[in-house]
């Protein structure tokens, strides 16, 4: 796993990557550092700064080593412990000769590129790390703050170290820093392609790396940049016939949007690849087209098995890739038959109560769930539909127009479904349903359903 941080002169990169090295188990990497150390070898040496091939053969000579030690970086240069000179305030401000030298940079590069692979991943944070040195990082985020900000944080940071400085010089120093890095010919500061753009001008270092942590755990779940999903296609058992599907999915989407003015939301919650298992609440007949509708990528889903017996609608129904379930029994060929299509990498909605609501609230959910979800490993998504119930309640024949949503909520993913057990693990899907199913009608203005403790008993 590689992630990049990279950012102008004290966007709390460093802070961010050894909070976020620490969540994720990974190491750090202080680019900034090597080519201070070089800035630092070239000033004892002597060099003239000017003479480009001086400072590649300079870098190309260093002995540089950096080691951590209790999570701390110690900059090792030619035998020596640099770690505190090369934050002299000369190193910083003779850095950009460094930085801007072709040969030097090559170096550096292939020397980090090296750390990584012996790590085997690293949080990296510098200026060039998303373009040019790991260009395909799994995440790589863009920090930024305003300069007045940074330069503030610095002015506080050199102030309790006891140095005597003025605000205005580093503001200064700091604008032209950011110059220099952004002009340079070779490896500028860029935002890099894919960066995930943080401004953090307005939070606290803590606020920043959970931030981060909260975006790579949202693009592990949901992104083609997971490794672990990367190269998932639908095989053809699972693929739909998609001219038909697509042809329902369309007309769906019309009816359903005049009749119901269906809304879906939070739809960033849907994985774009790989095995996903849907939990839905059930409020009406209407939720698997709801669910078809919400989706982009095709659906699977268990119909009752006395419908495919039902002349043409059976195959039609098998074509839009429902497969039958016998209700009132454990069925263990439709469990099985979810499970083959989920770890076909396809995805599989589960309306887990297994029967119609009575009166709007989410009832017990069947076990069966968990056991899909946990063993296919596969990323497990809470929707709740709100509004179905209201207008075609299971004691009415014909649906009513009304106002229906489909709300999606926050990914569970493969790994944390593996740490609870199977009790555990519907319990908490029930409770993330019923707390989503709050919300959506609050944000609604609807009135809240009552989920006292009696009412749970009666349930389960
Ligand atoms: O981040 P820090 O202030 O420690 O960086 C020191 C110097 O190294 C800066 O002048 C910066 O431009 C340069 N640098 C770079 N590429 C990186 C990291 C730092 O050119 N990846």
């Amino acid at each position: 796993m590689i992630i990049t941080i990279d950012g102008p002169a004290g966007s709390g990169k460093s802070t961010a990557a050894k909070a976020l090295a620490r969540r994720l188990g990974l190491r750090f990497l202080d680019t900034g550092a090597m080519y201070r150390a070089i800035t630092l070898r070239a000033l004892k040496l002597g060099l003239d700064l000017a003479s480009e091939p001086a400072l590649a053969r300079c870098a190309a000579q260093a002995d540089l080593h950096l080691d951590y030690e209790e999570g701390n970086l110690k900059v090792r240069l030619d035998g020596q412990d640099v770690t505190d000179d090369i934050r002299r305030p000369e190193v910083t401000d003779q850095s950009h000769f460094i930085a801007a030298a072709p040969g030097v940079r090559a170096v550096l590069v292939r020397l980090q590129r090296q750390i990584a692979q012996e790590l085997g991943g690293v949080v990296s944070e510098g200026r060039d790390q998303g373009s040019v040195v790991f260009p395909d990082a799994d995440v790589k985020f863009y920090l930024v703050a305003q300069p007045q900000e940074r330069a503030r944080r610095r002015y506080e940071e050199l102030r309790a170290a006891g140095q005597e400085v003025r605000y205005e010089d580093i503001l200064e120093a700091i604008t032209t820093r950011d110059r220099r890095d952004r002009q340079r010919a070779v490896g500028p500061l860029v935002k890099p392609a894919g960066a995930i753009e943080v401004d953090n001008t307005h939070l606290a270092p803590q606020e920043t790396a959970a931030l981060m942590a909260a975006q790579i755990e949202m693009m592990q779940a949901t992104s083609y940049s997971n490794p672990h999903l990367r190269g998932w296609r639908l095989p053809p058992s699972v693929a739909p016939t998609p001219h038909l599907y697509r042809f329902f999915r369309r007309l769906f989407q019309v009816v359903f949007a005049a009749v119901w003015q269906t809304r879906i939301f939070n739809r960033r919650y849907e994985p774009t690849t790989g095995p996903v298992v849907y939990i839905c609440n059930h409020q009406s007949f209407l939720d698997p087209i709801l669910m078809s509708m919400a989706l982009r990528r095709p659906m699977n889903y268990m119909a009752r098995d006395t419908l495919f017996r039902v002349p043409g609608f059976g195959r039609l129904i098998w074509a839009l890739n429902a497969f039958p379930v016998h209700r009132g029994t454990a069925d263990t060929g439709a469990l099985k038959e979810a499970l083959r299509r989920v770890q076909a990498g396809g995805q599989v909605v589960v309306f887990a109560e297994g029967t119609r609501t009575r009166d709007g609230r989410i009832g017990s959910l069947l076990p069966g769930v968990a056991l899909l979800a946990r063993r296919a490993r596969a990323i497990t998504v809470p929707v709740v539909v709100d509004g179905a119930f209201e207008c075609w309640p299971r004691w009415q024949p014909l649906p009513l127009p009304g106002h229906i949503v489909v709300q999606y909520g926050r990914p569970i993913l493969a790994e944390e479904a593996g740490q609870m057990s199977a009790d555990e693990f519907v319990a908490r899907v029930r409770g993330d349903l019923i707390a989503l199913q709050a919300a959506l009608r609050r944000r609604l203005g609807r009135p809240p359903l009552e989920y006292g403790n009696s009412a749970d008993r009666e349930e389960n």
